[in-house]
């Protein structure tokens, strides 16, 4: 079977995969190893799952990614510093000023990105900051310390690890559209007042039959602000269970958004959101769907995988 890490090396690009650390092993590791140049914790680095109670540490399941990478030499997308989601409670649930959030937020990335500094590629310091009609999502960060919490976050990533590039990450900006458009906004704002931004990610969770249109143009708009682009957590779900025709259209829709990265020179690589049926957040999330990621559940490569390689 074709390598995909082998094939976008090739191209000038990476190919990751979220990974589960606690499966690291057996067929898992082997494929994950084997197919892959990049992982990105699919939990293991988020504040909730590094310290649940404050001041109180969980490193086990992200240094094993870490190091899993090392020994495979595969770039490692830290996953993610600032996020309303899978947050602790007692971030949540805090009564905060903007002073005291914003240390704790910056103590926060200081203490995770400073463990792993020099060994990270990739930082998502702040993951889905906005709305579908492009305003600021409401997360505790942006209602205690307002719209300027993304450039302190940027700072602050950068004070703790100088070589990782920098990324804010959302998904339904795949297209061009309102959401999007508020991403390329606030990046050129940024750029424009100097804060450290490298890149910008898409998260591609899509639906079979509803890739954009807008995708490639979408990426080299990105690319001439002069930033980065990433597709950082890519699958592509449908109704359960498949059939030959939708599994075969699969194909088509991994392959083109795949050639959508290589035909634009800034764009870094794609990730998908698991490699393996049995391994995705899809059948949890959404009720009647799944098949979403490239191999089967039996580690199978399924039509998808072929599509990637032929992208390649
Ligand atoms: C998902 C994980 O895959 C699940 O295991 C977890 O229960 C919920 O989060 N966008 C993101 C990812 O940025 O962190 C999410 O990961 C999927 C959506």
């Amino acid at each position: 079977e074709p390598v995909l890490r082998d094939l976008a090396a090739a191209k000038g690009i990476y190919y990751g995969t979220a990974v589960t650390a606690s499966k690291l092993n057996g067929t898992y590791g082997t494929i994950t190893g084997e197919q892959f140049d990049s992982i990105t914790p699919g939990n293991e680095m988020k504040w909730g799952s590094v310290e649940a109670t404050r001041g109180s540490f969980t490193w086990s399941g992200a240094d094993a990614v870490v190091d899993f990478a090392e020994a495979h030499a595969q770039k490692v997308r830290g996953h993610t510093l600032v996020w309303h989601s899978q947050l602790p409670g007692w971030v949540s649930n805090g009564t905060w000023t903007a002073d005291t959030l914003r240390t704790v937020m910056t103590d926060h990335i200081a203490t995770e990105a400073g463990r792993y500094q020099g060994r990270i590629d990739h930082w998502d310091v702040v993951n889905e900051p906005f709305n579908e009609d492009g305003t600021r999502r409401q997360s505790v960060f942006q209602t205690a310390i307002g719209d300027s919490y993304i450039a302190d976050a940027l700072r602050a990533a950068r004070a703790a690890d100088p070589a990782a590039k920098l990324y804010v990450n959302d998904y339904n900006v795949e297209g061009v559209n309102a959401k999007s458009t508020a991403l390329y906004n606030l990046v050129k704002s940024l750029k424009e007042q100097g804060v450290p931004i490298d890149g910008v990610g898409l998260q591609a969770h899509l639906i079979l039959g509803q890739v954009p249109s807008t995708l490639q143009a979408n990426i080299q708009r990105f690319a001439d602000l002069g930033v980065d682009v990433a597709i950082t957590e890519l699958d592509i779900r449908m109704t359960v269970p498949p059939t030959t025709a939708q599994l075969a259209q699969q194909k088509a829709e991994y392959k083109a958004v795949t050639a959508a990265c290589v035909a634009v020179a800034r764009c870094e690589g794609v990730t998908v959101w698991g490699f393996t049926d049995s391994d995705s957040w899809i059948p949890d999330v959404f009720t009647g769907y799944g098949a979403a990621t490239p191999y089967d559940e039996n580690f199978q490569p399924k039509p998808a995988y072929y599509g990637i390689a032929e992208a390649l």
